[in-house]
């Protein structure tokens, strides 16, 4: 119930504008999110690469309804390449498509990708376009298709897949007969069950039978949750199975389970963290809560200590 309350919150636009304008707001961010500037999240990433750990850097926007947004979006992604190219960052780009123009002209949004995964291309690095609510999912694995197969892209683009999608296990032979890197997550959005399993059960058992198909697929993939018995099952699969840890990489969101993302590195395993930044961090922010409504009580506690 929690969880519904916090994705409908995350989608309330007078306490977005609110939340987003005011200082409490701001520093309650802090702990999902790098900052409000693009130094920020350099700074951030270079921390977490001296770890030893990956990053992808992610400039929070989501749902934009003009050109000009759309392309200052871009623009902002256009800087993070060159910073990751100029300071030699171990990390890489993750954007939305609803935030390059999607909703409202979809041949905008393919152009600007298009551009951004030319530029990754370029720049030896990679675009990954996050999976958002189902409205996008056949929209957002075409234009990954497209994408992956024109311009040299192969390699430099990939997609997500939600485990609690029905559609997913078939999604991912799709994908995979191409070699397109996937990173596989449980599903952040509210979805009817239609479409999803509703209960975390069936998320957690289909998640598994996805992770280890595409660990033996041959082609890179994600492993992106922070469910610690979900990554114990990985580690004995890995060993089962002789898997090359170059094979595939844990995901992890910044600020969650850093104790695991530094345990995983030190063992020798790859890890990226998903570092967000920028002032638009309502929505992504009161999606953590959704998934883990206890941080709420954690949050404030650590306000009201400092
Ligand atoms: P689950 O929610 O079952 O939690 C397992 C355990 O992890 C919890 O018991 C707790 O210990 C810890 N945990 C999980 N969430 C926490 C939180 N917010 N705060 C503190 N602890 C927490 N989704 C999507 O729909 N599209 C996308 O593109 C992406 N992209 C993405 C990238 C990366 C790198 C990650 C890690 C996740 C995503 N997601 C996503 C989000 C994903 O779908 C999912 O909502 C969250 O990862 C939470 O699910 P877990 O797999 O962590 O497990």
């Amino acid at each position: 119930m929690l969880r519904s309350l916090f994705i409908s919150l995350s989608q309330n636009k007078q306490l977005r504008a609110f939340s987003e304008r005011s200082k409490f707001g701001r520093q309650m961010s802090g702990r999902f999110v790098a900052g409000m500037s693009i130094e920020d999240v350099l700074a951030a990433c270079e921390r977490v690469n001296r770890e030893g750990i990956a990053a992808t850097l992610d400039a929070l926007g989501e749902s934009v309804s003009t050109e000009s947004e759309a392309r200052g979006s871009a623009d902002v992604y256009h800087q993070l390449i060159d910073a990751i190219a100029s300071r030699k960052l171990n990390a890489n780009v993750s954007l939305k498509l609803s935030q390059m123009g999607m909703d409202f002209d979809p041949a905008l949004a393919e152009t600007i990708v298009g551009e951004l995964v030319d530029h990754a291309t370029q720049a030896n690095t990679f675009v990954r376009i996050d999976m958002e609510g189902s409205n996008y999912t056949e929209a957002t694995l075409a234009l990954t298709e497209r994408l992956h197969t024109s311009n040299g892209h192969h390699g430099h683009v990939g997609t997500v897949l939600q485990a609690y999608l029905y559609r997913t296990a078939a999604d991912a032979e799709r994908l995979l007969g191409q070699g397109i890197r996937i990173r596989l997550c449980k599903g952040a959005y509210k979805e009817p069950p239609e479409l999803a399993w509703p209960q975390k059960q069936d998320v957690d058992t289909n998640y598994v039978s996805l992770m280890k198909r595409l660990a033996t697929s041959g082609v890179f993939c994600g492993i992106a949750t922070h469910d610690e018995a979900i990554v114990n099952q990985m580690l004995a699969f890995v060993k089962e199975r002789r898997l090359q840890p170059s094979a595939f990489e844990f995901q992890m969101l910044y600020g969650i389970r850093r104790d695991l993302q530094r345990k995983l590195a030190k063992q020798g395993f790859g890890v990226r963290v998903y570092i967000p930044f920028g002032p638009e961090w309502y929505p992504y922010f009161m999606r953590r809560l959704a998934e883990r409504p206890a941080n709420v009580i954690f949050l404030l506690r650590n306000f009201f200590k400092s």
